[in-house]
């Protein structure tokens, strides 16, 4: 299958899902809360953010207050349409959504301090080429936080991936926390920890850095 018609039927996908995955994820990303205090702990209080796949924007809306600036972005205008509604009530200063595709962000080089992608790699056919957009809007000595479900990691996971499926989301990408770690490694990042966090399944929590030099 070509990889537009992926991204279109991935796209369907999302906004289909989009008004029930705050619910959705109220009972279920109970590791959520811990990952985001993880990655406060360890990005600049100066820093310009990007998120990738940033959905509603859970994760986007709880960096802000701790960052200077957050552009939380995804390929679906129906989840980026609901993390703008929380962010009018919410109100929070230095935010901001926007559609864009993980293949194409669409930003200059070098203009990020960190990059963020939680729960959207496991969803992208080619992760390599979304790493090195990543890679390529960062700054050189800059961060990408990365997180995402590990479908591969244990049995528990893998019975958990097949409901997932089944409810129609289209899984590309069944990780360990090793196969992730190589993804990354071998997107010209240098891996500086990973982990996994418990949670419904295993949470794969990777923080890398971009070379000064590449
Ligand atoms: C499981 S949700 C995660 C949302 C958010 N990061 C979170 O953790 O709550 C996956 C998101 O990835 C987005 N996505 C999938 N493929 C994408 C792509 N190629 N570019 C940008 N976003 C993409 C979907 O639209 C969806 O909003």
């Amino acid at each position: 299958m070509k990889d537009s018609i992926r991204r279109r039927l991935q796209q369907r996908f999302w906004e289909r899902f989009a008004p029930l995955y705050d619910p959705f994820m109220a009972v279920v990303a109970r590791s959520y809360p811990r990952l985001v205090s993880r990655m406060v702990d360890r990005i600049e209080s100066d820093a310009d953010i990007l998120e990738v796949a940033a959905g509603t924007g859970i994760v986007s809306l709880k960096l802000a207050p701790h960052v200077a600036r957050v552009m939380g972005t995804d390929l679906s205008p129906k989840m980026i349409a609901r993390a703008n509604h929380k962010l009018k009530q919410q109100r929070r200063n230095g935010v901001a959504f926007a559609v864009a595709d993980a293949y194409r962000l669409g930003c200059d080089d070098a203009s990020f301090d960190a990059t963020v992608c939680v729960n959207g790699l496991h969803l992208m056919h080619d992760p390599a080429r979304p790493l090195s957009e990543m890679a390529r809007v960062l700054k050189p000595g800059g961060v990408l936080l990365c997180a995402t479900y590990l479908h591969a990691q244990s049995l528990r996971a893998r019975f958990f991936s097949r409901v997932i499926k089944l409810g129609g989301v289209k899984v590309a990408n069944e990780f360990t926390i090793g196969s992730m770690g190589q993804l990354i490694a071998g997107s010209g990042f240098a891996l500086e920890s990973q982990e996994v966090l418990s949670d419904i399944m295993p949470l794969g929590y990777i923080v890398a850095v971009k070379p000064d030099r590449q």
